[in-house]
């Protein structure tokens, strides 16, 4: 199994803090955001890895990574993003990386002391997607569950005005080969991106997407609020290993 991050993005809603560097390396703590997507990949055993990024720091991953041996990664390779195309595009971009294997995929920004070993290890086909509860998840992709079959996801909605439930699909998703052949067929949606929860909703109408609750500590780092709820919980996790 490959993995992939992506990194990608001008970060608007962290400016002025973008302006200094991509968003993926601000820190978190001690440490820049992207190495925790990192980790979530390392610990399961996806040391292969590609980083899609794009805008005008991204020269400055390089800088911090080198050649990713520091952070346990034996091969790493990165992309550039031409344009804000979103998150389906800047995957696809990884195409001739993924070699025909499935993917694991999580964007840059997410942060979580979730094991996704079990996950990767017994991934088959179709697409996994993993669930958190959130307080706030018109800011997600929410899940959409079958009346009858509670565990079965029916369709996600991209930011909902008014959800459905407390669901967020979080940014960590397992895809099989087929991705690249559905991102070829989406269209962008009302504000002009590949969307990934469109080709989510493609493994669904195909009855390939399974999902599972997302166990632990998850969150975006990509507005001050939910940045700073990420540097709060990496702080306290690190202090009580140090004491
Ligand atoms: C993206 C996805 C959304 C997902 C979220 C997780 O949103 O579009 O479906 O729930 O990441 O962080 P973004 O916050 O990048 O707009």
């Amino acid at each position: 199994m490959k993995g992939i991050i992506l990194a990608g993005g001008l970060g608007t809603r962290l400016r002025p803090l973008t302006f200094i560097t991509n968003k993926h390396l601000l820190p978190v703590y001690d440490k820049p955001m992207v190495y925790y997507p990192i980790r979530t990949l390392v610990q399961a055993g996806v040391t292969e890895i590609m980083i899609v990024t794009g805008g005008p720091h991204c020269g400055h991953f390089m800088r911090v990574l080198k050649n990713g041996e520091e952070w346990g990664i034996t091969h790493l390779e990165y992309a550039y993003q031409e344009t804000e195309g979103g998150i389906s595009h800047a995957l696809s971009l990884a195409e001739s990386f993924a070699d025909e294997g499935p993917v694991t995929v999580i964007l840059g920004d997410n942060t979580t002391d979730a094991d996704i070993s079990l996950a990767v290890k017994s991934f088959d086909k179709g697409a996994r997607i993993f669930l958190k509860k959130v307080p706030d998840p018109h800011r997600f992709g929410v899940p959409v569950f079958d009346k009858k079959d509670p565990s079965k996801v029916v369709e996600i909605i991209e930011k909902p005005k008014n959800p459905v439930n407390n669901f967020a699909v979080v940014g960590l998703y397992i895809f099989d080969r087929t991705v690249f052949d559905r991102i070829r067929k989406l269209k962008p949606s009302a504000r002009g991106e590949l969307e990934v929860t469109d080709l989510n909703n493609s493994y669904i109408a195909d009855g390939q997407l399974k999902s599972a609750e997302l166990k632990g500590f998850w969150s975006d780092a990509g507005t001050f609020e939910s940045l700073f709820r990420s540097n709060e919980f990496w702080a306290k996790k690190a202090l009580e290993k140090s004491a």
